[in-house]
């Protein structure tokens, strides 16, 4: 018997994913770029095994177990796994042995916090480390076809989700930008507003969105690829204002686009859109941006800060959204 244990933290999106060309391979549109936070924070945590003995491969998320089917996501980097252990002649592990796999979230699943993105990072992660697998871009590949924002998950700091051209996904590598060292003061703080699942689960938001809304393409084609430059020239130089102003941006894009979609994708609440209103009043306020929202597929937001602005930005956060305006009253602060 064979075991390992690996922590991936989740990543918050500041050009967002939005938007499939290939189902099965989860190829996107458009690139994006997120953040990866510490691993002290948001985190998922797997244990794989593999032992001779087991009869099945089996496998629990937060102590449930769920199905291994054929055909998932799941078989689906399992296989691609022992495909890379059988081209880097890797024999640490039998191919043939079968697997139980443990994940734990320490922040609620599928509540629009990249849960899915730190899940199947550590899965391929600890799989690789059992069968002895380098990590590289290839690898990210796997991650990818697990949950798509999964493959950003692999590095930390700042990185880059490249869409491709390749039909075969070869080229649809997540790639590091910048390490977490090179912007240290950056820091995220997280309001969650509601911790229950989300409506509509991603992958069907984005299928109706390719299908039924007109303004994706304009986005995917011509405002994304601009953005990116920017985002990365703004990253190079820890240039918060261009940083702030380009999140935001593709944050109130992405939403427009859920409601450009028939029938539309609510994700955003009254309070979540409360906190939007709120930091643009406080940079008004401050004469310059101190903070950047973010909004994923859920009503929660991420603030991005510099750390000598938390204090201030925290004080204020407290003072407008008392956490009895909150649905769990939590805040959570991740470090870059
Ligand atoms: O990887 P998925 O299927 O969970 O989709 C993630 C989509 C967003 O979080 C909204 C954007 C992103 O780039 O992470």
């Amino acid at each position: 018997m064979i075991s390992v244990t690996c922590v991936a933290p989740v990543n918050i999106a500041l050009i967002k994913y939005w938007g499939k060309r290939h189902e099965d391979l989860i190829l996107p549109i458009n690139d994006s770029i997120s953040m990866t936070l510490s691993t002290d924070e948001l985190c998922a945590k797997t244990t794989v095994t593999a032992s001779e003995t087991f009869e099945q491969n089996r496998m629990w998320l937060n102590g449930d177990e769920v199905p291994f089917e054929e055909g998932s996501r799941l078989t689906r980097c399992l296989k691609e796994v022992h495909r890379l252990a059988l081209a880097n002649g890797s024999q640490k592990v039998s191919p043939s042995w079968k697997i139980h796999i443990a994940s734990v979230n320490n922040f609620p699943t599928a509540a629009g916090l990249a849960s899915s993105a730190a899940g199947y990072a550590c899965l391929v992660y600890s799989l690789a480390r059992l069968y002895d697998i380098p990590l590289s871009e290839e690898l990210t590949t796997v991650a990818r076809q697990g949950s798509g924002s999964a493959c950003r998950s692999l590095y930390g700091g700042f990185v880059q989700w490249h869409r491709g051209a390749l039909d075969n996904g070869s080229d649809s590598v997540a790639k590091q930008i910048a390490s977490s060292k090179h912007w240290p003061n950056m820091h995220v703080l997280i309001l969650v507003v509601n911790d229950e699942r989300k409506k509509t689960a991603s992958t069907k938001g984005m299928q109706q969105a390719v299908k039924t809304s007109q303004l994706i393409r304009h986005r995917a084609d011509k405002v994304v690829p601009e953005r990116i430059a920017q985002l990365t020239d703004a990253i190079e130089k820890r240039d918060f204002q261009t940083f702030a102003e380009i999140t935001m941006k593709d944050s109130n894009q992405f939403h427009a686009i859920a409601l450009d979609t028939y029938p539309p994708c609510v994700y955003m609440n009254d309070v979540s859109h409360k906190i939007a209103s709120f930091v643009h009043s406080y940079n008004e306020i401050m004469g310059s941006l101190h903070a950047a929202y973010t909004f994923d597929a859920g009503p929660n937001a991420c603030l991005y800060v510099l750390e000598e602005n938390v204090p201030e930005l925290l004080d204020a956060v407290q003072k407008v959204f008392p956490s009895d305006s909150m649905d769990s009253g939590t805040y959570l602060r991740g470090l870059s």
